[in-house]
């Protein structure tokens, strides 16, 4: 934090209770006592040009500063300005809706057993595929805006509802589509084992071989940042995404992955073996696989909205914490297991059913989120040189994001230092 900065700006948002976030000691994901450190600064400033932020500070230094002719300057008393949240996990490419499947899981209907009768998540490819590209694009799009006007700047997709690799590269050149003229940072995954194509019954290995070798396409066409698989009991097992863990390094991908999220099927040292980004849901992660992410420093990605309307046991964050393990949370979003939509709802329910503070959980949907997709040092922090993405909270405590459940409390967002919701 610099008191008397000198360089210019065409943004301040000054008398906030800001979230700085910045960085303890070094660049890595936080955990121990770091992982509830949100850096708050009373009266405080952030100042960007460009859309990368210039200076922090407190009081009325930023006076000091050199303003360009049209800047905008923002006066944040009663707010709290803090980073934009980090969605490091979605499936939002998609079409149709569960509510049927829904209704049924709710009253006793188990998720595993649907899925393997043909329903849940190949309802949802089936949906997908006959949906045209640019309809498609547009859901992607309209759910993009839904989740920047509730604070997201940076945000994962995934495909996965394609399943066959040519509709997988389908979705993936849509997602691109639709993140060219997005207002906020997107990081598309390629899900490339999410559930065995129904025209694939019997011959799971000519799919594997298959997927696996569409990890070489993807990358040659910059179509994805990084490879994911369902590793589930029924689903897809270690031995068989290991190859697809090898030709994602080839490739230059990040690796990571759905590990334990029903059952412990040792996905979670699987992760930590693979160098994965991060390993996420982790729900049933055994106390080894808790040890082997710590050992590697790999995030945990947790997904309260999923246990929540699944039903499961929600992952234990005190236990990962305890571990020393970093912690991420984001909303999974998807029509399946967590139609929720935008991370205040991620943070109040990581809150109460997982075990975080309100503060661990803000880093968790912070710096830690931008660690979780490679994005440490570009994003989640409120830190000179960092992209200017910031939220704007109507409300002087922080911690009402973990309180008000559904509350309205996202005032205003920018992203890169432009305002796009609020103001
Ligand atoms: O993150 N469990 C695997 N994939 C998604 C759900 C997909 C679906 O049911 O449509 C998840 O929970
Ligand atoms: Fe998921």
């Amino acid at each position: 934090m610099r008191d008397v900065p000198v360089s210019e700006a065409d943004l301040v948002l000054h008398r906030a209770r800001l979230l700085t976030l910045a960085p303890l000691k070094d660049e890595r994901p936080r955990t121990g006592a770091a992982a509830g450190d949100v850096g708050a600064v009373d009266d405080g400033w952030v100042a960007s040009r460009d859309g990368v932020i210039v200076a922090t500070g407190r009081g009325t230094a930023w006076e000091r500063l050199e303003l360009t002719p049209s800047a905008t300057i923002v006066d944040c008393a009663g707010a709290v300005a803090m980073p934009g949240f980090v969605d490091a996990h979605t499936h939002l490419c998609y079409a149709g809706q569960r509510w049927d499947e829904f209704v049924t899981r709710r009253s006793g209907a188990d998720y595993l057993a649907v899925l393997e009768r043909g329903g849940g998540i190949h309802a949802t490819v089936r949906a997908t595929r006959e949906t045209n590209d640019d309809d498609l694009c547009e859901l992607v799009r309209r759910r993009i805006a839904t989740a920047a006007s509730l604070g997201t700047t940076t945000i994962e997709i995934k495909s996965g509802y394609g399943l066959e690799p040519a509709e997988e590269l389908r979705q993936l050149r849509v997602i691109a589509r639709a993140a060219k003229d997005a207002t906020i940072d997107v990081s598309p995954t390629y899900l490339a084992l999410h559930a065995l194509p129904r025209e694939h019954q019997g011959d799971r290995k000519t799919f594997l071989a298959e997927a696996t070798r569409t990890v070489a396409t993807v990358a040659g066409e910059g179509l994805a940042e990084a490879v994911d698989a369902f590793v589930e009991q029924g689903v897809f097992d270690t031995k068989e995404v290991r190859p697809l863990a090898n030709a994602a390094r080839e490739a230059g991908l990040a690796m990571t992955l759905h590990a334990d999220q029903l059952n412990d099927v040792g996905a979670t040292e699987f992760a930590a073996r693979a160098k994965a980004r991060s390993a996420d849901h982790v729900a049933n992660a055994s106390s080894d696989g808790l040890r082997a992410l710590a050992r590697s420093g790999i995030p945990a990605v947790l997904l309260p909205g999923s246990a929540f309307f699944v039903g499961y046991a929600p992952p234990d964050a005190r236990r990962f914490l305890a571990a020393d393990v970093p912690v991420a949370i984001a909303s999974d979003h998807n029509p399946g297991t967590s139609p929720l939509v935008g991370m205040p709802a991620a943070i109040a329910l990581a809150v109460t059913l997982c075990g975080l503070t309100p503060h661990q959980a803000i880093v968790a949907a912070t710096i830690n989120g931008a660690h979780a997709l490679g994005r440490g040092g570009r994003t989640g922090a409120l830190v000179k040189g960092r992209r200017a993405d910031v939220v704007v909270l109507g409300t002087d405590d922080e911690r009402e994001l973990a309180y008000g459940l559904g509350a309205p409390l996202v005032a205003a967002v920018y992203a890169s230092g432009r305002l796009i919701t609020g103001g």
